[in-house]
């Protein structure tokens, strides 16, 4: 038998970082699940060259009990072969997230999910249930999220679909996924009341409650959305808000320290990173304060040339969390690496400072 690697003891952001098999650990854009004594990263499997931005195999697992030396679990998430399945190879499948729901004893993943040379125009959650949380998973349901259900915060006078001149004025804009002046910052979620929100990068988060929700890029990238799951996390329970209308903010990362909720996201520029966006709050409900970058460094204003992804709680260490980031390489997407950094809290403000190598005697 194989005698396993078991040999890092160190973070080392931006380098290559073998598996126990000594393969550069292939799970971007990830997020981490601890269940039963062992910690599971799930990320997007990229292939090599610009093919790789796209789903040619699937969310891969990997485990590990020291958060170093990570193990290959396989595919948890395989592309189906079907061309007809909403999740066919080359589709995307971007920033996977699981969480473990004690009622149904399922594991629940969600992702970010477009269809195949769709140019990101579906905009889409994709909702997949495995007995074990190495998977295999399968498909529950692809689509937006909250047809028919007004967003908690909109104002009475607003709860009403767009009439004609608000339709036709909006589909003369071109909205491009980015900050435009001309972005209207309150059309988008009644365009979308009857259809489903929109949903682009995501992240999942369970309340100390077990209540679970799904924090979701909206309105053409324009407003984040945070929505509550229902008991089985399946599904949106029919409540959510809005947060920074207008704020493009993608890359949502979230956590919970001091009675507070601590949310990392970035602007949005595509694969180009820029700098990151700390916000607080004492209730998921808002209000939402934004508290600025909260990295520190060279190439602070650029999260050391990452874009989040997780904030990673540490057992057995309250206070300790791991802010986890991609570089991404659109050109050779398999190429790209992970950048771990401890979150300190300075006057009791997270702050991430770049380290070029650091452990985990360091959060004690
Ligand atoms: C980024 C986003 C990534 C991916 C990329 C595609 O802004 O965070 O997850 O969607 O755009 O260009």
């Amino acid at each position: 038998m194989k005698e396993p690697m078991n040999v890092i003891d160190r973070f080392q952001p931006g380098e290559l970082w073998p598996d126990t098999d000594g393969a550069h650990i292939n799970a971007h854009g990830g997020g981490v699940l601890f269940h039963d004594g062992s910690y599971y990263w799930f990320g997007e499997h990229k292939v090599a060259g610009e093919i790789g931005n796209t789903a040619q195999v699937g969310v891969r697992c990997y485990s590990s009990t020291d958060l170093y030396n990570w193990t290959n679990r396989g595919v948890a998430l395989a592309v189906s072969d079907d061309p007809a399945s909403p999740i066919a190879r080359g589709c995307v499948i971007e920033r996977p997230k699981v969480i473990y729901n004690p009622l149904t004893r399922l594991f629940v993943m969600w992702f970010h999910l477009e269809g195949r040379d769709r140019n990101y125009r579906d905009a889409m959650a994709g909702v997949t249930v495995s007995e074990r949380v190495t998977g295999p998973y399968r498909f529950v349901s692809a689509g937006r999220v909250n047809a028919g259900v007004w967003p908690m915060n909109a104002p009475p006078e607003d709860r009403r679909p767009l009439d004609a001149d608000e339709s036709a004025g909006l589909t003369k804009l071109e909205l491009l996924g980015g900050p435009s002046p001309a972005y209207p910052t309150n059309l988008i979620y009644r365009r979308d009341f009857a259809g489903g929100q929109m949903s682009r990068d995501m992240t999942l988060f369970v309340d100390d409650d077990g209540v679970a929700y799904h924090l979701h890029a909206s309105e053409e990238n324009g407003v984040l959305h945070i929505s509550q799951l229902s008991e089985d996390y399946q599904r949106p329970a029919g409540r959510y808000i809005r947060v920074f209308p207008g704020g493009f903010h993608e890359a949502p990362a979230i956590f919970k320290h001091g009675g507070k909720y601590w949310l990392i996201t970035s602007g949005c520029t595509g694969w180009f990173p820029n700098a990151a966006r700390l916000a607080v709050a004492s209730s998921i409900w808002g209000p939402w304060e934004s508290l600025g970058n909260p990295c520190v460094g060279p190439r602070a204003e650029i999260t050391f040339d990452g874009q989040g992804t997780f904030v990673l709680p540490v057992q057995g260490h309250p206070d300790a969390f791991i802010f986890m980031a991609d570089r991404w390489r659109p050109e050779n997407a398999i190429d790209g690496r992970y950048i771990w950094l401890p979150i300190q809290f300075r006057a009791g403000r997270p702050v991430i400072e770049w380290m070029n190598g650091w452990d985990l005697r360091q959060l004690d």
